[in-house]
């Protein structure tokens, strides 16, 4: 397993964007995106991804110097417009507008259309948990789930999160995609060659399948919790698409295997100033209250610890950023390699 320092990541991740034409602020905005993301152990939607955002670039499906640009406004609300941003430029100005309207109103909703894969939902809520404020955070996806009754790929996998602050510089976070498992479970599966559980994958004719390998031609996978999965993934189309012009459902395009494809993937972000509503001395200390209880019930047998929604996450950016470096995954070396050689850029993994 390699390693890399975080501030040589940071540095190349941050020249890797400007050789490509992304301007300073935005390169740095992207990369903390990312890089934040990966402290959280969330590997599959950090850093490992900027070759292919770079490569749609290159292939005219998102604009390297786009800035997205507000198209409607009101005290509490706004709809930004991706312009073709990459997904992060557009999805960390509209969380920042939707606390800035909070922080006056309370309570406020950014939608945002003509965007793209945004990364790891968990990024942008927490971008409101650090001021203070209550931040949901949500993107619809192309189409990978069937949803009950039905065959076909119907629904993305529409990621959601929400983060709350606990008043320690921390917060509780949820930040999950809304598919029973995420698809890189299934492809697991495959290289292990197992079967998987019947509650993954429905096949062709709709009916849940054990089968890896139909996946992704024959299969789809399922809704988490089955209707309960479908119904939020419908919310999340509701807030992130069709509210903001976004495309709906089928009319989103895979934003890795087609490249060239503007992707016009839609995003919501609300933000609530807890502080408006109940002193902020009086919130730490019930939320405290809460994890406090979730924490110390009776643990299952076997069981050495009760986590909160998002505790793993932070016990791993604690350890990242205090040793400075980051392990990587075979895949993420690869991807990061390719991407130095691809840029002209060197990078030290150890
Ligand atoms: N941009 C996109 O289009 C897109 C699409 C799909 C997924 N994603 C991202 O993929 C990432 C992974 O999603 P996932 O569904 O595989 O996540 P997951 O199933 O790994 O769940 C992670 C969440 O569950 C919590 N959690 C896990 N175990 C826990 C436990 N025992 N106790 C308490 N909380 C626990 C974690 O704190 C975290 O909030 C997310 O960051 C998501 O935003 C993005």
């Amino acid at each position: 397993m390699k390693k890399v320092k975080l501030a040589e990541l940071e540095s190349f991740c941050i020249k890797a964007l400007e050789t490509a034409g992304v301007s300073p602020e935005h390169a740095a905005a992207v990369t903390d995106v990312l890089v934040t993301t990966d402290t959280f152990g969330v590997l599959t939607h950090g850093t490992k991804n900027l070759g292919q955002y770079i490569q749609k670039m290159h292939a005219g499906g998102l604009d390297a110097k786009a800035e997205p640009s507000i198209v409607a406004e009101g005290p509490g609300f706004a709809i930004i417009n991706g312009n073709k941003a990459v997904g992060m430029v557009s999805a960390v100005k509209a969380m920042k507008l939707a606390i800035e309207k909070a922080k006056q109103t309370g309570i406020a909703y950014v939608g945002v259309c003509n965007s793209c894969h945004f990364g790891a939902a968990g990024y942008y809520a927490n971008l409101a948990a650090r001021e203070g404020l209550i931040g949901l955070s949500m993107s619809n996806a192309d189409p990978v789930i069937a949803v009950p009754g039905g065959r076909k790929k119907a629904i993305g996998t529409n990621p959601f999160s929400f983060a709350a602050p606990l008043g320690d510089g921390k917060s509780v976070f949820l930040d999950v995609a809304l598919s029973n498992v995420a698809a890189l479970k299934v492809i697991m599966a495959q290289e292990k060659n197992q079967p998987i559980p019947d509650t993954w994958l429905v096949d062709e004719e709709g009916v849940p399948t054990t089968d890896a390998f139909k996946f992704p031609k024959n299969a789809s996978l399922q809704p988490m919790g089955a209707h309960k999965g479908y119904g939020l993934a419908v919310l999340v189309e509701l807030l992130a698409s069709v509210m903001t012009g976004a495309g709906i459902l089928s009319e989103v395009a895979s934003w890795n295997l087609d490249l060239s494809s503007t992707n016009n993937a839609g995003h919501a972000f609300i933000a609530i100033d807890i502080a408006q509503m109940l002193p902020m001395e009086q919130f730490t200390a019930r939320i405290g209250q809460m994890a406090d209880e979730l924490r110390n019930g009776p643990k299952a047998k076997g069981c050495e610890r009760i986590f909160l929604p998002g505790e793993m996450e932070w016990d791993k950016r604690e350890k990242a950023l205090a040793s400075g470096e980051l392990e990587l995954t075979d895949a993420m070396a690869a991807s990061l390699t390719n991407l130095a050689e691809a840029s002209g850029l060197e990078l030290n993994l150890y």
